[in-house]
């Protein structure tokens, strides 16, 4: 029987903190950022706001990745103003007023002095001084914010209208509104080593948070218990949240590719598929382990499952500089395809699987994305129209799964099974790094720990 209560022994290296990204990096994004614009630019890009849930209520914060990445100012309704050349100063931020009534009721607010001191930026105003904007933009040619957000658009053209109207008097409006998403998210795409620090934080978390779920499942829990534990692990280590709504699957809900319902009682002989990562400091962890509910495999699960898990071993040793996603997702497909005509689930040759897109019943997501500040995080997966190589700095995660349809024509000890497993990886000078190694993958370690071995 496994251990009721997870041992914490392991755990306590997670309690030494990784440093949060030094003030002078933020500058040095923004530097990068700047210098990639063309001349007479201005970039503006808006924080997050909070969002009603019901009646009074707010859903929990989340800072915007893209604002967050220029300047890790934490609060709502902020906006960041990049001025290239400025003397009296290239980073602008507007933020919420200081208000002691306000402050009363949720918190101290850092304010415009509290900005400049304590983030970095050249210049903070409340947000009451937005106007200013029209002056900050004037005689900029071209204006580069996220095309897609509506609420900066606004902003833009609102800016633009109002210095068109002065153009009589001297003032001059853009002609151009550039995107800025497409820059920064190539420079989002390779991490620094204050950010790898961050992610190997998060990832260590979650894989704590998975070891944990392991060991407090048995047939008779609910779905949404595991999930408890899971949540429980990421806030005891300060991961406030979830990176992405954690996915815990048992039996044939496994198969549901982003299930979210997590309400059904977990059965015995069947395997749990548990997707959950932490996000700490803003960095996603992305882990996905599939187990036996009552800590053993049969047969049928464990040979689906060391067909998987063949497959993502390989697929995570081929992690290096100049490979690209698209060949790892390849030899992902050859090698789950041979493992299921090995196993009859699959009939004839490899190649004309492989060519026919059979395995496709089986396997019909891709083997990676991007994993960083948002966990399919930005960047782009082709360059030129050709699959982009790897370079080191990026980080990938690998998840190759099989998930086998409830159907006659399958023999009945596969049917509804869901196997995905996945690991974070870093690519190296080298090769590869894998953040996600505390929590085992190995059939017999599973089995090992779920008995309350040390593993
Ligand atoms: N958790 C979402 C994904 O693995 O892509
Ligand atoms: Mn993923
Ligand atoms: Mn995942």
């Amino acid at each position: 029987m496994p251990a009721e209560h997870p041992e914490r022994t392991a755990l306590d290296t997670l309690d030494a903190r990784p440093a949060p990204i030094a003030l002078d990096e933020y500058a040095a994004r923004r530097e990068r950022l700047m210098a990639e614009l063309p001349e007479n630019a201005a970039v503006i890009v808006p924080g997050a706001g909070l969002k009603t849930r019901n009646r009074d209520s707010e859903y929990a914060f989340r800072q915007d990745s893209d604002f967050h990445y220029l300047c890790g100012f934490p609060e709502p309704d902020a906006l960041l103003v990049l001025l290239p050349g400025r003397e009296a100063g290239e980073a602008v931020l507007f933020c919420q007023e200081k208000d002691p009534l306000k402050e009363a009721w949720t918190g101290i607010r850092i304010g415009p002095e509290g900005a400049v001191r304590d983030y970095g930026v050249d210049e903070a105003f409340d947000n009451a001084e937005r106007s200013r904007l029209n002056d900050l933009l004037d005689g900029r040619r071209s204006l580069y914010l996220p095309l897609a957000d509506a609420s900066a658009m606004a902003l833009a053209e609102n800016v633009r209208q109002s210095l068109s109207a002065r153009a009589r008097r001297g003032a001059i409006a853009p002609e151009h509104f550039g995107d800025v998403s497409a820059v920064l998210h190539e420079l989002r795409l390779t991490k620094s080593e204050g950010e790898l620090a961050l992610m190997r934080h998060a990832c260590r978390i979650s894989a704590a948070a998975h070891r944990r779920a392991m060991r407090m499942s048995r047939p008779g829990r609910f779905e949404y218990q595991l999930q408890a534990e899971i949540e429980h692990e990421f806030v005891w280590h300060g991961a406030r949240a979830p990176a992405y709504g954690t996915i815990v699957g048992g039996g044939a809900n496994a198969c549901v590719l982003h299930y979210v319902e997590n309400a059904a009682e977990l059965a015995d002989d069947t395997l749990v598929l548990i997707d959950a990562g932490a996000e700490y400091a803003l960095y996603a962890g992305d882990i996905t382990r599939t187990f036996p509910v009552n800590g053993r495999f049969t047969a049928a699960q464990r040979a689906l499952y060391d067909v998987v898990l063949a497959a993502e071993e390989r697929a995570v040793a081929a992690v290096a500089p100049g490979v690209t996603l698209d060949a790892i997702h390849q030899g992902v497909v050859r090698d789950l395809t041979a493992g299921l005509i090995e196993l009859g689930l699959l009939e004839g040759e490899l190649d004309a699987n492989i060519d026919s897109q059979a395995y496709r019943r089986f396997y019909l997501h891709s083997t990676s994305h991007w994993l960083g500040l948002d966990v399919h995080d930005v960047g782009s997966y082709r360059v030129d129209g050709e699959p982009r190589a790897l370079e080191p700095g990026m980080v990938v995660t690998v998840e190759p799964g099989l998930y086998v349809p409830d159907a006659d024509d399958i023999p009945a000890a596969y049917r509804g099974i869901g196997i995905r497993i996945e690991d974070d990886v870093v690519v190296t000078a080298e090769g590869f790094e894998v953040l996600t190694g505390d929590v085992p993958k190995r059939a017999d370690e599973i089995e090992a720990l779920m008995r309350g071995d040390d593993v």
